[in-house]
């Protein structure tokens, strides 16, 4: 698919059209990495951050936000509990936050694999390559770290001055994974300024950066956001942050990149509530992040509105999801859901 093709889709409003988009998006679904959702649990371990990014709830500049980092027992707990509920997958993620340092991080690494089977995902922003080796030699498997758009000046307007531009983000994603880490990166749907040009890029760096991981979700406005009030003029070809451009995107990404992990996000959800969520698993995506955070740090993680709304006792999701992933006829997956074409890669290798 091309740059005119995915364009095209993007601009796509028939239904009867659509209608084979969302089919083809699943058959590849089903045919390149089965039937399982696989079910990461993520916890948010540090809302501290030193960055200012003009859409981010828990941007420096808010100093509405109470801040919170967890202790390396309260993450240890985190990862009991997604043994407990089946999960192969705990996701540590937090804002900008040097204070979280190399050594806690693989501390906290070395202690999760040596307690249990899980996979460990980081999603910790950019962070020197010296971390990356000291946290993939310690046990760590897979990165995610979004570009948000490939446009690099509406990424200079999105990301404060002294943010690290998108060229650095882009080489961060080479070296992670050049390490061996299983990669992941995406982007927020309707950005203001964003075109559907842009867009139609990102899908295309998606494969061109081979991702292992893509997770997209529309872009919704946080009041305490610079974005949040932007009253600027659209341009004509302004993409909306709604949930059928979402869909078009997941789709797009599960034809270009068939074996791909593919969340059907928290975003997605709070957009579309719960009904979008399982259009999105029937529109390409194979994976859930269910969040395990603590309740009370959880409300403190508010990177857009109405997202601690969105989840709540992590049990009682649980049940909810496992029981709603089985009325569309799919599997809860209990293993670690890796990616094939990451395994592919380093079989044999150093990776083992
Ligand atoms: N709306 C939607 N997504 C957001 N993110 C951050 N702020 C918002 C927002 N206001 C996304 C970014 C980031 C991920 C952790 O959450 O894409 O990479």
């Amino acid at each position: 698919m091309d740059l005119n093709q995915i364009l095209s889709w993007l601009a796509q409003t028939n239904d009867a059209a659509l209608t084979q988009l969302w089919a083809q998006a699943d058959a590849a679904r089903a045919a390149n990495v089965g039937d399982e959702v696989q079910l990461r649990g993520l916890v948010e371990i540090s809302n501290h951050c030193t960055s200012n990014c003009a859409y981010c709830g828990i941007r420096a500049a808010n100093t509405t936000v109470t801040r919170y980092r967890m202790e390396a027992d309260e993450i240890l707990a985190c990862a009991r509990d997604a043994r407990r509920l089946g999960y192969g997958t705990l996701v540590l993620q937090s804002g900008e936050d040097a204070k979280l340092s190399t050594d806690f991080i693989t501390d906290v690494v070395s202690r999760v694999k040596a307690e249990t089977t899980l996979a460990v995902t980081l999603s910790l922003g950019v962070r020197p390559k010296e971390d990356l080796e000291a946290w993939k030699a310690a046990g760590a498997d897979r990165y995610l770290l979004r570009f948000e758009t490939s446009d690099p000046a509406l990424f200079a307007k999105i990301h404060p001055p002294r943010c690290a531009p998108l060229a650095q983000r882009l080489a961060m994603l080479r070296v992670i994974h050049d390490l061996g880490f299983e990669t992941g990166s995406g982007v927020m749907v309707g950005i203001p300024g964003q075109t559907y040009e842009s867009l139609a890029r990102d899908i295309l760096l998606f494969r061109e950066l081979d991702l292992h991981m893509v997770g997209v979700g529309p872009w919704l406005p946080h009041p305490q956001t610079p974005l949040g009030h932007d009253e600027g003029p659209a341009p004509k070809d302004q993409v909306p942050n709604d949930e059928l451009t979402t869909y078009k995107v997941v789709a797009l990404t599960r034809l270009l990149i068939p074996d791909a992990n593919i969340p059907s996000t928290t975003a997605l959800t709070a957009r579309s509530g719960v009904e979008g969520r399982e259009l999105g698993l029937q529109r390409g995506a194979n994976v859930i992040m269910p969040n395990l955070t603590p309740p009370a740090y959880r409300r403190l993680y508010e990177i857009y509105p109405a997202k601690a709304k969105t989840a709540d006792n992590a049990d009682a999701f649980d049940a909810r999801i496992k029981a709603r992933i089985r009325a569309i006829g799919r599997v809860p997956g209990e293993g670690r859901g890796d990616s094939r074409a990451h395994r592919r890669h380093w079989q044999g290798g150093q990776h083992d």
